[in-house]
């Protein structure tokens, strides 16, 4: 086994992420543990609860994470976490086990931004992509346009004003009774419905950046004037109503971002960029594979490939941080 490899660790939400990726970015294990069935009946990230649960599953994810890469510490050069932005008291649990580890093995560390390494999936082998080109980010937390020119980072050429796509794909779905996290589940009952069927709006605001909160309460409206044996016939039109009027937004902001920064190559990360319907209505756009959609530490040891790495001890007082 080379001594060239990267351990990435992810803590940021409610996923408990390690990976092992290479210095040329092929993935050679990725290891996500999701809590997302202990938030559930909360309907939402429980902050306290994701915390403990990261205590408990750091130590097993990171080791499976090197088993599945017939990889030992001794073949780690470099550490790469996540620091930020994300729930402080999930970001520090992984934080600190990555000080650990790299301290305990006289490695370099490097704190990853969550969001640069949305990006660095795109950096992954077998294809990875080269700067620049404009790229959308549609996560749970965030919804940006991007400038990307080089590797280490990007420039913001808009953002939503209220609402994430993925939470109005999450609140959307708990209107329609659909459970948490629901991005997915709208995705399949929209397949069956017509998205036709209601008209929801989408916000204009100005310039690039998005508005998603109207979207929500519109849906809201709507499920409020059904009775329940309504509402239960009408679920897949909702839903493909709803998913079509937030791709719009998205697919039609994307396409004005490229054509001011004059990109011939546009890409979208983050977990809303496993929606199907976006990925059909963006023939012309990079998509990275399913599995790196959502959060993983693939992107996180993928992003730490092209940042500073910090020696002993600089990287003991890191702190984490929760917003951009
Ligand atoms: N097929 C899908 N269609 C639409 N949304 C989806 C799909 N799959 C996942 N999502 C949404 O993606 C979001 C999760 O994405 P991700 O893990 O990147 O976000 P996060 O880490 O919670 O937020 P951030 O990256 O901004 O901190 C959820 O809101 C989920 O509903
Ligand atoms: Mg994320």
């Amino acid at each position: 086994m080379s001594a060239e490899l990267i351990l990435g660790i992810e803590t940021s939400c409610d996923e408990t992420a390690a990976a092992v990726v290479t210095g040329g970015g092929d993935i050679l294990s990725s290891v996500v543990s999701s809590q997302s069935d202990l938030h559930a009946r909360y309907g939402g990230v429980v902050p306290e609860i994701a915390s403990r649960r990261h205590l408990e599953l750091v130590s097993p994810v990171v080791r499976a994470a090197l088993e599945d890469a017939h990889a030992t510490l001794d073949d780690v050069r470099l550490v790469g976490v996540t620091q930020g932005p994300g729930l402080v008291g999930a970001l520090l649990v992984g934080l600190s086990a990555a000080k650990a580890l790299a301290w305990a093995r006289g490695l370099p560390l490097v704190p990853v931004d969550h969001l640069r390494a949305h990006v660095a999936t795109l950096y992954l082998a077998p294809d990875p992509l080269e700067p620049p080109f404009t790229c959308l980010l549609a996560s749970g937390g965030h919804t940006m346009l991007l400038s990307v020119r080089n590797h280490a980072g990007f420039d913001i050429l808009g953002a939503t004003l209220d609402d994430a796509a993925g939470e109005a794909f999450d609140k959307g779905a708990r209107l329609l009774g659909l459970g948490y996290p629901g991005g997915a589940a709208i995705d399949s009952l929209a397949a069956e419905g017509d998205p036709d069927a209601y008209s929801f709006p989408i916000a204009r605001v100005p310039g690039l950046d998005f508005s998603f909160s109207g979207l929500k309460t519109a849906l809201l409206y709507t499920v409020r004037g059904l009775g329940e044996d309504e509402l239960e016939a009408r679920r897949t039109d909702l839903a493909a109503s709803y998913q079509r009027a937030i791709v719009g937004a998205l697919v039609g902001r994307l396409r004005a971002a490229a054509a001011e920064t004059g990109d011939r190559t546009i890409a979208v990360v983050g977990g809303v960029s496993a929606n199907s319907e976006l990925r059909t209505a963006l023939p012309e756009a990079r998509f990275v594979p399913l599995a790196l959609c959502t959060d993983n530490a693939a992107m996180i040891a993928s992003a730490a490939r092209f940042a500073r790495p910090l020696s002993t001890p600089d990287y003991l007082a890191l702190d984490a941080y929760a917003s951009v």
